[in-house]
C-alpha cells in the first residue's frame, strides 16, 4: 500500500470539530514557540507544521464550495471528479502534500480520500469515487472525530447559511457510512484512531496531541513539549 509517511488527515462529520483541531494544532506548533534543535553543531529549526484543507482554497476548490452551497448546479458525477481534481494538484502540485511530507514537514489535511468515499458515495454510489481515489497515496495516520450528528448540527446553527450536506438525513447517513468505511485503513498499513469529539475542544486537542506524538517524526525532531 501506498503510505505517505508524515501525512496526517482528520476527518469527521460537519461540524465534528476538524477544522478547530487544525487551528489549535497550529497554535501549539507555531514557529516563534518550537523549540529549535540543536545537532552536530547545527541548528536545525523545529518541527513545521503545514496544515491543509478540502476543497482547497484553488479555482477548482472554490467550484466545489459553490456547488457545496447549492449556488452552482452541478451532476453528483462531475462534483466527485472535481473533488479528485482539486486532489490531484493538492497532493502533487507545487508546495502540495507530497512535496511538503517529503521536506520532512509535518502534514495534516482536514478531509481527504474518505471524504469523498462517504460524500460522494451518497450521491453518486461507491463505484466512481472509489475509482477516481484509487491510486492517492494514503496518509500515515487517519483520526476519525466521531459525533452525534444532532449535537454536530446544533454545533454549526450560529454559522451563516448552510452547505447542501449540512441536514440531519445526510449526516446520520455520512456517521454510518464512515463507521463502515474507516476499518478498511486499519487493515492496511494506516494507523486509524477513532476520537470522541463530544468533548470540549480543549480536551479534545490534547488527545490529538497525545495521538500525534507517537508518530516517528516526533522521535526524528526529539521535540519536547
Ligand atoms: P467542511 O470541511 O466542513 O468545511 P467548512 O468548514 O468550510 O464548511 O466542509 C466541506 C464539505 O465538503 C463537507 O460537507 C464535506 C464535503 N466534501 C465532500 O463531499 N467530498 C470531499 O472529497 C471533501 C474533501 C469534502
Amino acid at each position: 500500500m501506498n503510505i505517505l509517511r508524515n501525512f496526517v488527515v482528520f476527518e469527521g462529520g460537519d461540524g465534528s470539530g476538524t477544522s478547530t483541531q487544525i487551528e489549535l494544532l497550529r497554535n501549539r506548533l507555531n514557529p516563534e514557540q518550537t523549540p529549535e534543535i540543536h545537532r552536530g553543531g547545527k541548528t536545525e529549526p523545529g518541527l513545521r507544521l503545514f496544515a491543509t484543507f478540502e476543497p482547497t482554497d484553488s479555482p477548482i476548490g472554490r467550484i466545489l464550495r459553490q456547488a457545496l452551497r447549492g449556488t452552482l448546479p452541478l451532476k453528483p458525477e462531475t462534483v466527485a471528479r472535481l473533488f479528485a481534481a482539486d486532489r490531484n494538484e493538492h497532493l502533487f502540485g507545487p508546495e502540495g502534500i507530497r512535496e511538503h511530507c517529503l521536506a520532512g514537514d509535518l502534514v495534516v489535511s482536514d478531509r481527504y480520500v474518505p471524504s469523498s468515499l462517504v460524500y460522494q458515495g451518497i450521491d453518486c454510489g461507491e463505484a466512481l469515487p472509489a475509482l477516481l481515489n484509487r491510486d492517492f497515496p494514503l496518509p500515515e495516520l487517519l483520526i476519525f472525530f466521531d459525533l452525534d450528528p444532532n449535537i454536530a448540527l446544533e454545533r454549526l446553527e450560529g454559522r451563516s447559511g448552510r452547505d447542501v450536506y449540512e441536514r440531519l438525513d445526510v449526516q446520520l447517513l455520512v456517521r454510518e457510512r464512515y463507521r463502515a468505511l474507516l476499518p478498511a485503513y486499519a487493515a492496511g498499513e494506516v494507523r486509524l484512531e477513532h476520537l470522541d469529539a463530544s468533548r470540549p475542544a480543549e480536551e479534545v486537542a490534547e488527545e490529538v496531541w497525545r495521538i500525534l506524538r507517537q508518530m516517528p517524526i516526533f522521535e526524528a525532531w526529539g521535540e519536547e513539549s
